[in-house]
């Protein structure tokens, strides 16, 4: 059923069927990369427009509660609080919070504060203090079809180097995703995004990488968010990725929590930032799902 055949609508919208429609051109436009040895997407990497939508629905939750959150999150609450608001808002409209039990994480979204990198694991006994910078990632599955979007909060008088380092990743997520163009390989936004990382002497997280989404949680192509020569895979239009740059600080490099196994820390114990939104490959360009 999540496959784009031969016979099913075009990822366009035409209405008409892929084969009759795009299937030739998007081959064509992809035969010189494949000369050269790029990877290909599979045929179950480009989405209809009933899989399309279905996330751009699945999007809305997401959004509805990074939104709310703008106005919760305070001094003073604890992440378990913030994990009870998006499961609770999840399930009314309908959602499940795609981290919940994925691969044993124990909560229904991750917060990461400060030196925390990602996959923090929300609890009630740690409290928000003024001035922490706190990161939200949320992903919806809705009639079986995933969003995944992050943001970051700041809490009451917020330093200017932890300011400049969330507006910067901010702007690192927006310039990697206005950079994104069909059949060109994914590996360019990384370069965008560590060109301006540079500039500030910022360290970008590689052991952690955007990725495929929509019929799955983590599927192709991977996007690292770091400069690399390597031959990364091609996009095409119909694909959904997400762009999420986890920008430290300090260096680069990063610990993974030994007890919980999920907690990934800045090796250096400086401040690190993320933002993420999910991303539809189109003909001219992209479109951002998680508005
Ligand atoms: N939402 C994260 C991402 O952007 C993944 C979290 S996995 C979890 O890919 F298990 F920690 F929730
Ligand atoms: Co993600
Ligand atoms: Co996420």
């Amino acid at each position: 059923m999540f496959k784009l055949g031969r016979n099913d609508r075009c990822w366009c919208g035409s209405g008409k069927k892929y084969k009759a429609c795009h299937e030739q051109s998007d081959e064509e436009k992809l035969a010189p990369f494949v000369e050269k040895g790029y990877p290909m997407p599979s045929r179950e990497l480009i989405l209809n427009k009933e899989q399309i939508d279905g996330i751009r629905e699945s999007s809305k939750i997401t959004v509805a509660i990074l939104d709310a959150l703008e106005d919760k999150i305070k001094e003073g609450m604890s992440t378990g609080e913030i994990d009870d608001i998006v499961s609770d808002m999840t399930i009314r409209a309908g959602g499940i919070c795609a981290p919940l039990n994925y691969e044993g994480f124990p909560c229904s979204c991750c917060t990461s504060i400060n030196n925390v990198v990602c996959h923090g694991i929300p609890d009630y006994n740690e409290v928000l203090k003024n001035g922490d910078i706190i990161n939200v990632d949320i992903t919806t599955i809705y009639n079986g079809l995933y969003s995944d979007s992050s943001r970051m909060y700041l809490v009451g008088d917020v330093s200017e180097e932890a300011k400049q380092l969330s507006e910067v990743t901010k702007e690192c997520m927006y310039e990697g995703i206005k950079a994104i163009k069909p059949y060109m390989p994914v590996g360019e936004i990384g370069n965008v995004i560590n060109d301006i990382a540079d500039k500030y002497n910022y360290g970008v997280v590689r052991a952690l990488c955007g990725h495929g989404v929509g019929i799955d949680f983590h599927i192709d192509p991977i996007v690292n968010h770091y400069r690399t020569e390597q031959k990364t895979m091609i996009l095409v239009p119909g694909m959904v990725l997400t762009v999420e740059p986890m920008i430290n600080k300090g260096t680069y490099a990063v610990t993974i929590d030994e007890e919980d196994g999920w907690t990934v820390r800045t090796a250096d114990g400086s401040l690190s930032a993320q933002w993420e939104h999910t991303v539809l490959v189109t003909e001219d360009g992209c479109e951002i799902l998680t508005v």
